[in-house]
């Protein structure tokens, strides 16, 4: 399936920016020159796991571009997406007296290119930035469009800004070292994204399921390819999030509200895949999918490691009120996406709290 290794992602016809696949760094820094022109410094962020496997060697693919490079990390993790670790990159910055022309690039999973979009976004209003993708869940979600921002007093991606990123360079190896519980819920988003746009990816991945699980090298990179082109599409037409892009959340209105009210301790693309399912049982239960069409995406998630059940040990009263406390709740409506069939998601803003609640008490796991 996979046709090449680059997509241009356009803005009113016009390609902004690459998303290139491939494997290695040796295309990097001819990449990097093309992408970000007559830039003088680059600040290389990452987190403290990702910099013990990877910073070295993507320095050394930057100084032979002939870019000085500084670099900053940060302790792994999702507690550390706040407001305290991008003034930390402020200051780095400002040490190390970065310009207008300079360039910050993220390397690592969702988190890196969320907190080094945004200092990209805010500092002196605004530089450029790459992308360096690590997870799975970055290849196939994070690393495109352009969606920045921080989490504020354990609220999901409160603040925030659009800033498109200049180039997402993934090097496949990278996804190597990756333990097998983000490699699973990287997966979730994949599984998202062909859910609201593919019909036949999620045919594909439903079939080759044990070669995903496996890690198939060329499976796991076709996925991410046509995951690149769905997200791709959706933000060509509504990069700001405006209309359409919402689709892209679906699965994400119960998952954020059981992120949030797990602490944290579960994953996000765990809770991406616990929200997908709640939104296909509405959605079957609504007559807009079929039972064999639910149960394939019950099978489909399940085979892929991945939890299928609210958690037995949260309210779920909780779960409705985190829902419609979320920003992107508009007064009481909820913006729910759900699918017209496999492969075409909707935005809803009808369902009701007695719909989630009867999805969440027939999702419920048991307690061990
Ligand atoms: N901006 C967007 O459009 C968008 C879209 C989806 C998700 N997100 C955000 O992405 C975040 C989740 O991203 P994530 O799952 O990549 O989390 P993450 O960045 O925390 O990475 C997960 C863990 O894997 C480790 N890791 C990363 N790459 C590795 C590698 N190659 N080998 C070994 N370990 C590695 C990290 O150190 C970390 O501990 C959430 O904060 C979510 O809100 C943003
Ligand atoms: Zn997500």
């Amino acid at each position: 399936m996979r046709k090449n290794n680059e997509i241009p992602v356009c803005f009113e016809g016009r390609p902004i920016y690459d998303i290139v696949l491939e494997e290695g760094l040796t295309s990097l820094s001819d990449r990097f020159l093309k992408s970000v022109p007559e830039c003088g410094k680059v600040l290389l962020v990452s987190d403290s796991r990702v910099a013990g496997l990877y910073l070295e060697d993507t320095v050394r693919a930057f100084s032979s571009a002939g870019v000085g490079t500084e670099t900053y990390v940060f302790p792994e993790g999702e507690e550390n997406k706040t407001l305290d670790t991008v003034r930390e990159i402020y200051g780095k910055l400002a040490g190390c007296r970065f310009q207008r022309g300079d360039c910050l690039a993220a390397l690592g999973g969702g988190v890196t290119g969320d907190i080094t979009g945004f200092a990209a976004a805010t500092y002196l209003r605004g530089v450029r930035f790459i992308q360096l993708p690590t997870t799975v869940l970055a290849c196939c979600d994070s690393s495109i469009g352009g969606k920045t921002g921080v989490d504020f007093d354990g609220w999901k991606n409160y603040v925030g800004a659009f800033h498109m990123p200049s180039l997402v360079f993934m090097n496949m190896g990278f996804l190597s070292s990756l333990d097998d519980r983000q490699y699973r819920a990287g997966m979730a988003e994949a599984v998202k994204s062909a859910l609201i746009r593919d019909r036949s990816m999620f045919e594909d991945m439903l079939e080759d399921a044990a070669s995903i699980n496996a890690r198939k090298p060329e499976t796991v990179s076709d996925i991410i390819y046509r995951s690149c082109l769905i997200k791709k599409s959706v933000v060509e037409i509504d990069p700001g999030e405006k209309g359409v892009r919402a689709v892209l959340n679906f699965g994400h209105t119960l998952g954020h509200a059981i992120e949030k009210l797990s602490g944290f301790s579960m994953l996000h693309g765990e809770c991406v895949s616990v929200g997908s399912v709640l939104a296909s049982y509405i959605s079957m239960k609504r007559g807009m999918i079929s039972e064999k069409e639910y149960s394939d995406i019950v099978t489909l998630l399940d085979s892929l490691g991945l939890p299928v059940r609210t958690p037995p040990d949260i309210s779920l009263d909780e779960v409705i009120a985190a829902a419609h406390s979320d920003k992107k709740a508009l007064g009481s409506s909820i913006k729910f996406i759900l699918l017209e069939g496999i492969g075409n998601g909707i935005i809803d803003r009808s369902v009701t709290d007695g719909e989630m609640y009867d999805a969440l008490v027939a999702l419920k796991g048991q307690a061990s």
